[in-house]
């Protein structure tokens, strides 16, 4: 059971276990997290799941696709070089330990 680990703009870390097959935004939404609103429910149409992925998880995740990219241009917060859609991040056991940061506004 992969770990995954959201922290908020102010700084404040939530540690959860998480299944393999689950998007890091289905997590969030589980759980509470504040921060991650996920209004389109995962369709890749709405930018409320926006995340920073820590840089050492970058280069681990998947590419980011063009309907992705395209959404990452409309966040609430401005986009930056490791900005992701957390639905389009799939949980797999070789993601264990992934953090993310959340940004203050995703509206
Ligand atoms: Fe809407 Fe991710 S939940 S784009």
């Amino acid at each position: 059971m992969p770990k995954l680990s959201y922290i908020t703009h102010d700084g404040s870390r939530t540690d959860v276990d998480t299944a393999v097959g689950a998007t890091v935004m289905q997590s969030a939404l589980e759980r509470n997290i504040a921060g991650i609103s996920g209004d389109c429910g995962g369709a890749c149409q709405c930018c409320t799941c926006h995340v920073f992925v820590e840089q050492a998880w970058q280069d681990r995740l998947p590419p980011i696709d063009d309907m992705e990219d395209a959404m990452l241009d409309s966040t609430a917060e401005p986009r930056r070089v490791n900005s992701r859609l957390s639905c389009m991040l799939t949980m797999t056991q070789e993601l264990d330990g992934l953090v993310v940061h959340l940004p203050a506004s995703q509206i």
